[in-house]
């Protein structure tokens, strides 16, 4: 039986604890959250202890693996306290919104040895995975994407400070998709607007944002954002090859072919198969399944970092 303990009992925590509560071989231990009401109503329905810090849930409760999903700003120690106690993680995106922060993370985690994953879902999508297969071997020379939708409610995401702005918050998940199909970026220029969100207060985040990148293996690469799209928003990525144009849209992968068009909808639960994953590796203590790891996941928070700071100085970054 695994000890499975949780920092940060908010929103996206109740997608990971419905599938816990029903996984084989977890004991939920423990809860944390600054605001103990959240804590108190996740122990209630799953059980465990409450708790407001995390370091002495860890040492009270003993986990042998801990579920992160608080805010950017708020990685204020809970990864390093849990890899100095031999502690698993699975911790939701993005892992920051500074460099330094990440990457003091990232160097306790190899020090320790621990397994931590990053909750880029759509990485879980059996789509996802025939879309890899697919794309094996192929020549690609365009990718698009957009993440063009509406502001999230949670208070923290409107403020630059706070979320790291939509790129590094949200649309880092078409970041990851596209890095995880296509390969790595070596260059980012990116310009962003401001001026459309006039009704929101405390709201400092770019409206709209265009990011264009080169990849490594040479192809072009341009993924759009704006949070002020509330008819018809899009979460998408195309990828052109001379063969195929592959496309994700959601979960469902669209292949163009010798004048084809076929559809593949996942037939996986993402979150869950993110969770089951995860506990697996810990139950092997080996990887295993799990398909983002924070070394990894660290590149494409500095994709996504280097994006914002090209807009801030209009010059190409190299991540
Ligand atoms: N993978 C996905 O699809 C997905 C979806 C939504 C959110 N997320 C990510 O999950 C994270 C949390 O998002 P959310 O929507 O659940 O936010 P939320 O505001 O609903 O929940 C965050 C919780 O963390 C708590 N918290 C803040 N600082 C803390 C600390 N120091 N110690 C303990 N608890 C603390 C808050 O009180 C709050 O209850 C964000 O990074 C977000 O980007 C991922």
């Amino acid at each position: 039986m695994k000890r499975v303990a949780f920092v940060g009992c908010g929103g996206i925590m109740q997608e990971h604890y419905k599938h816990l509560s029903v996984m084989d071989g977890v004991k939920m231990v423990g809860h944390c959250d600054i605001i103990k009401e959240r804590a108190e109503s996740a122990a209630d329905r799953f059980g465990g202890e409450v708790f407001t810090e995390f370091e002495p849930m860890y040492d009270k409760v003993k986990p042998h693996a801990v579920f992160i999903a608080v805010p950017p700003y708020a990685h204020c120690g809970m990864e390093e306290a849990a890899a100095e106690r031999g502690i698993h993680l699975l911790i939701e995106k993005p892992i920051a919104i500074d460099r330094d922060t990440a990457r003091r993370i990232a160097a306790a985690i190899r020090k320790a040895k621990i397994l931590a994953s990053v909750g880029y879902c759509f990485r879980y999508y059996d789509t996802v995975e025939l879309a890899r297969k697919l794309l094996k071997g192929k020549a690609i020379s365009l990718i698009t994407g957009r993440w063009n939708g509406g502001m999230p409610g949670v208070w923290w995401w409107r403020r630059m400070d706070k979320s790291g702005g939509q790129i590094i918050e949200q649309t880092t998940h078409m970041f990851d998709l596209m890095r995880y199909l296509c390969g790595d970026v070596a260059e980012v220029y990116a310009v962003g607007a401001t001026g459309c969100m006039t009704r929101v207060e405390d709201y400092d985040v770019h409206d709209s944002s265009a990011v264009t990148m080169r990849m490594k293996n040479g192809a072009t690469a341009a993924i759009t954002s704006s949070c002020v799209c509330n008819n018809g928003g899009q979460v998408s990525l195309d990828i052109i090859t001379p063969e195929a144009t592959v496309s994700m849209a959601g979960g469902t992968l669209t292949v163009r072919e010798n004048g084809r068009t076929t559809e593949y909808h996942p037939s996986v639960n993402m979150y869950e198969e993110e969770d089951k994953a995860f506990i697996e590796a810990v139950q092997a203590g080996k990887r295993a399944r799990i398909r983002s790891l924070y070394s990894d996941a660290l590149k494409s928070f500095l994709v996504t970092w280097a994006a914002n700071e090209s807009i801030r100085s209009g010059m190409p970054i190299k991540p």
